[in-house]
């Protein structure tokens, strides 16, 4: 098959860490038969500086036209930059936001996994990790709090601040869909987080959610309190499987779900909306403080081209192949220096991003 593929390096690492995941890619398509034909598109500080904005209204009709979008990061050194003192929409993150409203990408999932061979990154005790952890966070992007009505006024000589939490249930339901879809491609159980016992839209949550889930007789769910599942992601992560959620609590959520699986440079993400073309990213920024010096982890884009495969093309067996190529050149002891240990080999991005397409 022929894939059209929307290339944004970005900013920083952008373009040395897309690069690693281009290669493997193009491994696969050897290997099994594709053919991956990459648009290559500016966005944030590097359209800035060639058209004025961070994201032309041509690029955002690229990406919504292609049948796939890869992105590696954009912004530069905060404080520091040239594209830090102008107008907010015209920084380098409206780009991130504008393409992602404008693809309507309302799904955000963020598998945490953990490689056996990193186990000395995680901060939980061995008797709670055993043989490691995987678990996706299924994050509603486009609603919620951060989406809703918001003010700041005086009232009565007293400053009041207000930020409406809202969902309709048509919302809730396409995150659930999704969230459903992906526990059917993993172990089949979803817990669905919400704070019911308290919030009016965390009932409507429970209520669609439940409803959802008569489509998937296959798929064991339940529902958890927010503040039950912080605690129960350190007492327990494995509990978890699928973890389906509001905005904010998903945002909060992910981030403690990540801390469990060493560093930033193996996060991977892939953000969903109601059509098969997704943006697939990796979950750090352009780390402006190593770029261009071949030190970068090429890891988390790597996997988010993986994502690509099995949820944009439904290639599940080459996203398999990917995932095993990490873990064997983990195995194997090479290692970015983000994630070094003692008696591990060392390697740079490009070494990395050859290792692993060497392996599949
Ligand atoms: P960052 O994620 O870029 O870097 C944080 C720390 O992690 C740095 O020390 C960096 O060197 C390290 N790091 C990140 N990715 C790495 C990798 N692949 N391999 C090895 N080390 C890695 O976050 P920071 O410094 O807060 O932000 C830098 C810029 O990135 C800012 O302009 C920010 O706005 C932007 N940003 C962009 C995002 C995106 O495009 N999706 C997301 C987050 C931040
Ligand atoms: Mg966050």
């Amino acid at each position: 098959m022929n894939y059209n593929v929307t290339v944004i390096p970005g900013d920083g690492i952008g373009p040395e860490i897309v690069r690693e995941a281009q290669k493997v890619l193009d491994k696969i398509g050897e290997k099994f038969g594709h053919s991956f034909n990459y648009t290559e598109v500016l966005m944030g500080g590097a359209s800035i500086d060639v058209h004025g904005v961070p994201l032309t209204d041509e690029t955002l009709a690229v990406a919504k036209a292609s049948d796939s979008v890869l992105l590696g990061a954009v912004g530069g050194d905060v404080g520091n930059s040239k594209w830090y003192d102008i107008a907010p929409e015209l920084r380098p993150e409206a780009g991130l936001l504008a393409i992602r409203k404008g693809m309507g990408l309302f799904a955000n999932i963020r598998p945490a996994y953990l490689y056996e061979e990193l186990k000395d990154a995680c901060p939980l005790k061995d008797e709670i990790i055993g043989d490691g952890f995987d678990m996706v966070v299924m994050r509603e992007l486009t609603g919620g709090i951060y989406f809703g009505e918001r003010k700041t006024e005086e009232v009565d000589g007293v400053m009041k601040a207000t930020d409406i939490l809202s969902y309709d249930e048509n919302e809730i339901r396409r995150i659930a869909v999704k969230a459903f879809e992906i526990a059917m491609k993993r172990d089949k159980r979803v817990i669905s987080v919400d704070k019911a016992n308290v919030l009016d839209s965390s009932r409507l949550w429970r209520k669609v959610v439940a409803e959802v889930a008569k489509d998937y007789p296959e798929v064991q769910l339940s529902n958890m309190l927010v503040d039950n599942c912080a605690m129960q992601l350190v007492r327990d992560p494995k509990q978890f499987d699928v973890i389906l959620t509001e905005n904010m609590f998903g945002d909060i959520l992910s981030d403690e779900a990540s801390m469990v699986t060493g560093s930033i440079g193996m996060l991977s993400s892939a953000s969903l909306g109601a059509t098969k073309c997704g943006l697939y990213e990796p979950s750090h920024g352009s780390a402006p403080d190593i770029a261009g010096k071949d030190l970068a982890n090429p890891i988390a884009t790597i996997l988010s081209a993986a994502m690509m495969l099995r949820y944009s093309f439904d290639l599940d067996q080459e996203a398999d192949a990917v995932e095993a190529a990490v873990k064997k050149v983990l195995e194997d002891g090479y290692r970015t220096g983000d994630i070094m240990s003692q008696g591990m080999k060392q390697v740079g991005t490009i070494e990395m991003g050859s290792l692993i397409a060497e392996r599949i």
